[in-house]
């Protein structure tokens, strides 16, 4: 994994432990592909979900290995869906361990683009909106906060308590984007890997990154279902 330069500007992907480790590999193949270098931060939390939904630990020690291999599953569980080696350059992917309260991303005088954190659990979005900082992917997204800096925030937990929609709330008003991990059926996906598309999709817009991961709206009815019948009706 590369080592920082004088002029390496990242995109910050923190991975909470939330459902929904295959959003998180979908943004950073994205980012990789669009030519953008990543600074990580796996939350010690999104080992287990990591575990868990793909069959494999990710370890500080062998990051880049476990990185690598999680970047090539695809959402339906294939080991090799995506060709590492093709456009996806994980020399660009700098690794932070969560408990590393000295690492760069600490300072808002380290030099970032932003912060996407995807997937992002409910403690989480608490910890960001209080200020907790109890690990280096909170206080990272609290430096990007008090930078003013773009901050993507994909929530995935349901049903939501009222102290969560509070929480939600509070890091709107601090000038967060809060997207929820909802995929959405109107872009024709036909398989598990285009819900997860859309969603990282729509968090890289939100960041402002260009990609081709969904099939965007063009105004016309029958997109989702394949047959479209020169209806128009209003944006979904
Ligand atoms: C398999 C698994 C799935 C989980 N899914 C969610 C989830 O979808 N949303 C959520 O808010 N928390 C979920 N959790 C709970 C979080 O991991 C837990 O609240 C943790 O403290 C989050 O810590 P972090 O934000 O530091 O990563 C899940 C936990 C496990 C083990």
């Amino acid at each position: 994994m590369s080592e920082t330069s004088g002029d390496r500007r990242p995109w910050l992907v923190g991975v909470s432990g939330a459902s929904g480790t295959p959003y998180a590999a979908s943004v950073i193949r994205a980012l990789l592909h669009a030519g953008e270098d990543v600074d990580l931060v796996v939350s010690r939390a999104s080992r287990l979900t990591i575990l868990d939904e793909t069959g494999h630990p990710f370890r500080d020690a062998h990051a880049d290995a476990d990185l690598r291999r999680w970047l090539a599953r695809g959402a339906d569980g294939t080991p090799d869906a995506f060709d590492v080696d093709a456009g996806t350059d994980t020399s660009r992917v700098r690794h932070w361990t969560p408990g590393d309260l000295a690492a760069g991303p600490s300072s808002g005088s380290y030099p970032v683009k932003g912060m996407l954190i995807v997937p992002a659990s409910t403690a989480c979005v608490a910890g960001v909106a209080l200020g907790l900082s109890k690990d280096l992917l909170q206080r990272a997204a609290s430096v990007t906060l008090k930078e003013r800096r773009p901050l993507v925030v994909a929530l995935r937990e349901t049903p939501l308590t009222g102290q969560t929609l509070r929480h939600l709330v509070a890091l709107d008003e601090a000038g967060a984007v809060v997207l929820p991990a909802s995929p959405a059926f109107y872009a024709g996906a036909r398989h598990i890997q285009d819900l997860v598309d859309f969603v990282a999709g729509r968090a890289l817009d939100a960041a402002g990154v260009p990609h081709k991961l969904y099939h965007r709206w063009e105004g016309e009815l029958g997109q989702g279902s394949g047959q479209g019948n020169g209806a128009t009706g209003p944006m979904p």
